[in-house]
């Protein structure tokens, strides 16, 4: 198995800047890749202070001064020479697939025969990026998530024609890149389906929330009371906050591109549709479910409106954990926990459905009729428990 020294981030961005942060604490060499000279002047002043405050608090490695780090740190425009020595390449480029398939094609072209080129994206088709390229054996997902210095998780994606050694040497660096806030977390994404793991598992419970929303609108309830109800006890930021964090755009976004690729009943809700037409996208236009202009809104959750069943989210996460387990995108379902522990920092469903799994069931039959969604009725591997098994 080639042994990867060197490593070129291509896209120096918010997760670029990141992963070439953790890129260089893992020991290797790293060449960033931009278009924009304002990004690389950040990206570099980030990886600087970064380094320079984690040696003040002894949190870099043992011998290892940010000046050594930022030493084996370089800035290249020319992608085609950046990447004429490279071992593995990764892509954290704009979210475009013809973008991203260019610079595969690119990469593998002028880089040596045995380099990798890995995509950070969180919702295209690893199979499609290597499309057209000569070598898509040598084609991975590699997905961090933001910001990757201190999200634990790593998903390592296997296109349909990735070979078993680019997999393995992917999982073997994203294990060596240290994490600042615990220990770091690989999952093997054995099939390329959309939203991979966590972001696949969590996704049908918009379905529910925007039922919740949408019943809140029509009977005049305060969306702080709904908020309430949404947000768990210890959550960083409450439901609604975090959605208008995010931004209303990408939420309409990200259930489009589902209802797409998995199903209609993932299309959007009334008040998601109305809140895009009108511009209250959240913090970025100072108004979604609250106002922004004067700084993050504290909502007052003394009072809620009743109207949520959180048990609900639970079961639809578990069925939808059941569903990537059928469909072969893991193997057991202790890693869909794990990986959504490191990825989201709260508990993942499926431990919980492996003695609950029959009320769960009937509490999705019983969901499924009232918001007229035949998506989450439970699933086989659901409903017999025979997920129990897969461990
Ligand atoms: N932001 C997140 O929370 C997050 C989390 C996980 C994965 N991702 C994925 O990571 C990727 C990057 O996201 P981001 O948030 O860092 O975006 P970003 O907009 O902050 O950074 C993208 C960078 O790509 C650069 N770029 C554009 N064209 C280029 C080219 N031809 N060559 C080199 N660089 C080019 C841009 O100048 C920009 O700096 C996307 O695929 C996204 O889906 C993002």
């Amino acid at each position: 198995m080639t042994k990867v020294k060197n490593i070129v981030t291509l896209g120096f961005g918010d997760m670029g800047k990141g992963i070439a942060q953790i890129c260089l604490m893992g020991g290797y060499n790293v060449i960033a890749v931009d278009v924009s000279d304002e990004i690389i002047k950040k990206g570099l002043e980030y990886n600087k202070t970064g380094f320079e405050k984690l040696e003040a608090k002894g949190k870099l490695p043992a011998g290892v001064s940010a000046a050594d780090l930022m030493a084996r740190l370089s800035v290249n425009k020319d992608l085609v020479d950046a990447v004429k020595d490279a071992d593995l390449v990764i892509e954290a480029v704009v979210e475009k697939l013809d973008l991203k398939q260019k610079l595969c094609n690119n990469v593998i072209e002028n880089s040596p025969d045995h380099c990798i080129f890995a995509s950070n994206t969180s919702s295209m088709s690893i199979t499609e990026i290597a499309e057209g390229c000569k070598k898509p054996q040598n084609v991975i997902g590699i997905h961090f998530f933001n910001p990757a210095p201190l999200m634990r998780l790593v998903e390592v994606i296997k296109g349909y024609k990735s070979s078993d050694e680019a997999m393995d040497i992917g999982v073997e660096v994203s294990k060596s890149l240290p994490c600042l806030r615990g220990e770091r977390f690989v999952a093997r994404v054995l099939k390329d389906r959309p939203g991979f793991i966590v972001n696949r598992v969590l996704s049908p419970s918009s379905m529910y929330s925007n039922y919740i929303v949408d019943l809140a609108y029509e009977k005049g309830i305060p969306w702080e009371q709904i908020d309430a109800d949404l947000s768990g006890p210890n959550a960083p930021m409450t439901s609604l906050t975090l959605s208008d964090f995010t931004g209303r755009d990408i939420a309409l976004h990200v259930s489009e591109y589902y209802a797409e690729k998995l199903s209609p009943d993932f299309k959007p809700g009334k008040v998601l549709l109305m809140q895009n037409k009108e511009g209250k996208l959240g913090k970025k236009t100072g108004q979604g479910f609250y106002d922004w202009s004067k700084g993050r809104p504290q909502p007052d959750l003394s009072k809620k409106a009743g109207l949520v069943n959180r048990l609900v989210f639970a079961a639809i996460s578990a069925n939808e954990g059941c569903r990537i387990l059928e469909e072969g995108v893991v193997d057991s379902w202790k890693v869909i926990d794990e990986a959504i522990l490191a990825g989201m920092n709260f508990p993942g469903p499926m431990k919980y459905a492996t003695e609950h799994f029959k009320e769960l069931s009937d509490l999705l039959e019983e969901y499924s009729e009232k918001l007229e969604k035949l998506y989450l009725k439970p699933c086989e591997l659901l409903k017999s428990g025979k997920f129990v098994d897969m461990v």
